[in-house]
């Protein structure tokens, strides 16, 4: 089998004195979806902000398209193709939201190519066309985040982390998004998801990560885990059978 996009090994990580990670393994190949589940305060923000070189891990590694990134900056894992969709979307609120999108490609000097994805995201989200002027923290949560994921897009990544996808979003718009990723994938994207909504999750991704307490508890196939009775209780709110 062919290696992994994306390799963490035994990564452990925190902020000053707190751990919060410890010896997490997760990898994530081409045109997968990954899905990372757990407790609030589990560490789940905490392993994308790692991967994404915001934070310095304390031990492990992190492996992409066979680079070791573990001490690169944030700017260089931009450069090495790996995009953040941060939790609360984080768009820069009175720009625009084309400017938003012209942020994401800021490392890239391809200016006819970025005009050109610019009208890809305006045709993979319609939406943001007609609000193209518009000041991006003016618009609806779900137009935010179809401008967040836009934005992470339009760094053309090879791995697409988001976090929290469907928080604070209606049914429709998350089963949209949901459709959405779920095409790119099959163009090659990888897509490593934080999703507080474990059935959204599992209905998403193919594999799962179970963290509880910065310890990586469970991994697998989503098709199996979906029936899992510690998953289906303490996570899905569900008897186990
Ligand atoms: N900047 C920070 N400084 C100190 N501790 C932090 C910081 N950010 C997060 N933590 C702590 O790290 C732990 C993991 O937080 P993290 O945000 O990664 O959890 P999470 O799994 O994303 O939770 P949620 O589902 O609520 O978003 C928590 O105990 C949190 O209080
Ligand atoms: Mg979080």
């Amino acid at each position: 089998m062919n290696k992994p996009l994306l390799t963490v090994e035994q990564l452990s990580a925190g902020y000053g004195d707190i751990q919060v990670l410890w010896d997490v393994d997760v990898s994530v190949n081409s045109g997968e979806i990954v899905c990372l589940v757990g407790s609030n305060g589990a560490g789940k923000s905490t392993l994308l902000k790692t991967i994404s070189g915001l934070i310095q891990p304390s031990s492990g590694r992190v492996v992409f398209d066979d680079k070791d990134l573990t001490h690169a900056t944030a700017k260089e894992i931009v450069q090495a193709g790996i995009a953040h969709v941060p939790e609360g979307r984080r768009l820069f609120g009175p720009l625009t939201v084309l400017d938003n999108l012209l942020l994401g490609a800021y490392l890239r000097t391809d200016q006819n190519e970025i005009r050109r994805d610019v009208e890809r995201m305006y045709e993979i989200f319609p939406i943001l066309a007609k609000r193209r002027k518009q000041q991006a923290g003016t618009m609806s949560g779900g137009e935010q985040q179809m401008c967040a994921i836009a934005r992470g897009l339009m760094a053309r990544p090879r791995l697409l982390m988001i976090d929290e996808l469907s928080l604070g979003l209606a049914p429709q718009v998350v089963e949209m998004l949901s459709d959405i990723i779920t095409g790119i994938a099959k163009d090659g994207l990888a897509v490593l998801l934080v999703e507080q909504d474990v059935m959204t999750a599992f209905d998403l991704a193919s594999k799962a990560v179970v963290i509880d307490t910065g310890k990586v508890s469970i991994t697998g196939p989503t098709a199996d885990l979906k029936y899992d009775t510690s998953i289906r209780e303490a996570y899905m709110g569900l008897p186990s059978s």
